[in-house]
């Protein structure tokens, strides 16, 4: 599969992944070298990863608990801490080895340890594959509000070796699914057209797709690479959608909802949201919530939990000036930022999902 070029970085998949990142290393002076794993990564993918390196250079691996719960500041003082005791100085190489949490936090440590240093992403999970580790958006949770604090600076490369999906449960290559579903809604009718049809996601069929959501995001993060404008379309689904995961997260009564679940429902509400005000079709808005409704579970979000969602949409990132800001589809395909909604749509967005079988 052909490597994607971005603007300060670049993509290279499978067999090529670890032929670039040994001509790399042996062609770039670092002084030791940093593995970040999480506690699934460490017993899944590190012995694989390890197995394909053909250099000789000293390195250290660093452990972190996994789980959005521990994306903070606190993981990342132990980190910071780790690599300062380890030796760490301004030529090392942080390698992050993980999905969203390790690659985010692991960015994010990279940029900001002796005021930068060096880093490469290797997602493995398939959210990371097509989200997280492209395009150099790095950070961590501060509270129960995501990805508060952090900067955009990309890794040095990103290697995606599929074979470490067959790591995953169904429900994580669903929840990584998600996000390439919403490639196709705010960008190319046919992807999601394709995409909706697949009945059973298996790591096989994957291999192109994921190939092709790199190239629908990374299109959009090299003309707007700091979110003035197109790159907020990757943000469709996420405005009520992260609000909600917020939410389940802080309610240990609640289930807990993996990020793509999350960001589904995100999806159908919004969708509803385009109906009421850019006038997405009835037609398309029933194909966007029959999709994702045959993909993931239901959730039961009580009206007693509606206010307390709709208050955590203040904190979002896109608000400007205090305004709530949401991404929306004028049709599949599709996509406008800085749309307003009033709060009776929201509640109404809410139940339109709660009606849903
Ligand atoms: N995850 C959305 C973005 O990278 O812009």
């Amino acid at each position: 599969m052909q490597a994607i070029k971005s603007k300060d970085s670049v993509v290279y998949f499978n067999e090529e992944a670890y032929q670039q990142l040994n001509n790399y290393l042996a062609n770039t002076n670092h002084s030791s070298m940093f593995v970040l794993v999480d506690t699934n990564t460490h017993e899944n993918c590190l012995a694989r990863f390890m197995g394909n390196l053909a250099i000789d250079l000293p390195i250290e691996i660093i452990e972190i608990e996994a789980g959005e719960i521990n994306k903070n500041i606190e993981t990342c003082s132990g980190v910071w801490n780790a690599l300062s005791e380890l030796g760490a100085d301004r030529k090392s190489l942080l390698i992050n080895l993980g999905g969203g949490v390790v690659t985010d936090l692991g960015g994010f440590i990279a940029c900001t340890f002796k005021r930068g240093i060096s880093y490469i992403n290797i997602p493995t999970t398939l959210l990371a594959m097509v989200d997280a580790s492209v395009g150099g958006k790095t950070g961590v949770d501060l509270g129960n509000l995501k990805n508060m604090v952090g900067v955009i600076s990309e890794s040095e490369m990103v290697l995606v070796d599929t074979a470490y999906l067959k790591t995953l449960s169904g429900n994580e290559l669903r929840s990584g699914f998600a996000e390439m579903l919403k490639h196709g809604l705010i960008k190319d009718a046919n992807y999601w057209r394709r995409l909706s049809k697949i009945e059973a996601l298996t790591t096989t069929d994957l291999d192109t797709l994921i190939h092709e959501s790199v190239i629908i995001k990374n299109d959009i993060v090299l003309v707007d690479p700091t979110e003035q404008n197109i790159r907020k379309y990757l943000n469709f689904g996420h405005t009520l959608g992260h609000a909600i995961e917020s939410y389940f997260l802080t309610h240990p009564e609640k289930q807990t909802l993996l990020h793509g679940e999350a960001i589904a429902i995100g999806m159908i509400t919004e969708a509803f949201l385009a109906k009421e005000i850019l006038g997405l079709s009835e037609t398309d808005l029933l194909e966007v919530a029959t999709v994702f409704m045959n993909i993931y579970p239901k959730v039961s979000i009580e009206k007693e939990d509606y206010q307390a969602i709709i208050d955590l949409l203040i904190f979002d990132k896109k608000n400007v000036g205090g305004k709530v800001l949401f991404v929306l589809l004028n049709k599949i395909g599709e996509a406008k930022f800085n749309c307003e909604v009033p709060e009776n749509l929201l509640i109404a967005s809410l139940d339109y999902y709660n009606q849903l079988q």
